[in-house]
């Protein structure tokens, strides 16, 4: 086995009362996208800030690349980059204008600093609005242009903390396809992330944490397998009718039925090995012979909060816990 991009062992945080990051151990192998999976408040930032060598651990220890953290700040931060922090893009420059200037500042000429701007332009699809100022992009354009600025020089290792958090469907897919081409560029990428989704579609693996640990690691499919690898989501035309909904669900799936906040929502996982679109058909046919009216109905990877529930016995978030 190589050298891992990332080792920490009991890494600590502290603010005040709050251990933001509290005896996190992970490791993190090099040439792959890795996912830090957590909700709210899990320590994501927290923990990428320190791996940046922007925050100072309180306590147990780092190495990227073999490097400390700590003691050998320099050498980390030579071969690291993180979105939207080393790389300020300046709203009232153009886009093109913003990624030159950061290339010049890297130390490339001025022909070669063009060259790499248009160059990451047109692969991110930024080359129409090049000559617009970046205060008028949408948001996806925004997290493009941030990531494309971070890899002016391809880093060894790119932190994402949370690069399609509020983004829409569209943007966040183009998001999606610029990791991947960081990656296949032979950038190690460390990707937080609320959504379970997203780490399943891009991470080789994947570190779930909560109160700044890991509560579970391994690959997608693994994580998956522990929490159950299908969620059926339904919506129901009248909430009257969500009691007998939930028994018949609980009933066919043999699972446990969550109510949503929604009155009319609730959800199921779905458990069976490899069938799960059969015993959501199943589940499906259930309530029409019941006469139940849906409105909805998905078969789809579980949330955050499900992934939460199932690890923890707890929801993600401690608002919905007090709930
Ligand atoms: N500078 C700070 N001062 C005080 N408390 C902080 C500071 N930074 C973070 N915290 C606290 O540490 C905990 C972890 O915060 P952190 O920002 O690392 O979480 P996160 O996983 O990145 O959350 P999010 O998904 O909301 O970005 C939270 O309780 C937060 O309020
Ligand atoms: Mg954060």
């Amino acid at each position: 086995m190589s050298e891992p991009a990332i080792h920490t062992s009991g890494l600590v945080k502290v603010f005040g009362d709050t251990r933001a990051v509290d005896g996190l151990d992970l490791s993190v192998p090099a040439g792959a996208v890795y996912g830090v999976l957590g909700p709210n408040g899990a320590g994501k930032t927290t923990a990428v800030r320190m791996l940046a060598t922007l925050l100072r651990p309180d306590g147990g220890e780092a190495t990227v690349f073999g490097h400390d953290v700590v003691r050998e700040a320099d050498a980390v931060r030579s071969r690291v980059s993180l979105t939207g922090q080393y790389a300020s893009v300046d709203e009232e420059m153009t886009g093109s204008e913003n990624l030159v200037l950061l290339a010049r500042l890297l130390g490339h000429r001025k022909p070669a600093a063009r060259e790499r701007a248009a160059e990451l332009l047109e692969a991110f699809g930024l080359t129409e609005a090049a000559g617009r100022q970046v205060k008028t992009y949408s948001g996806g354009m925004r997290r493009r242009i941030d990531i494309a600025a971070s890899i002016l020089n391809t880093p060894d290792l790119l932190f994402l903390d949370e690069p399609t958090t509020g983004l829409d469907p569209r943007s966040r897919n183009q998001v999606w396809d610029i990791v991947r081409v960081v990656v296949a560029h032979g950038t190690t990428v460390l990707l937080t992330t609320q959504y379970l989704e997203e780490a399943d579609r891009l991470a080789q693996r994947i570190a779930v944490i909560d109160h700044g640990r890991v509560i579970a690691e391994g690959t997608p499919g693994e994580l998956k397998s522990s929490v159950g690898s299908g969620s059926v989501h339904v919506r129901l035309r009248d909430a009257s009718a969500r009691p007998e909904a939930a028994r018949l669900l609980a009933e066919t799936l043999d699972t446990p039925v969550h109510l949503e906040a929604d009155p009319v929502a609730l959800t199921a996982r779905v458990t069976g090995a490899g069938d799960e679109s059969a015993q959501a058909a199943r589940a499906l046919g259930r309530l029409a012979e019941a006469g139940i009216v849906v409105d909805d109905f998905s078969l789809g990877q579980p949330s955050l909060d499900e992934v939460f529930l199932a690890l923890t016995d707890h929801p993600a978030t401690p608002e919905e816990a007090a709930a």
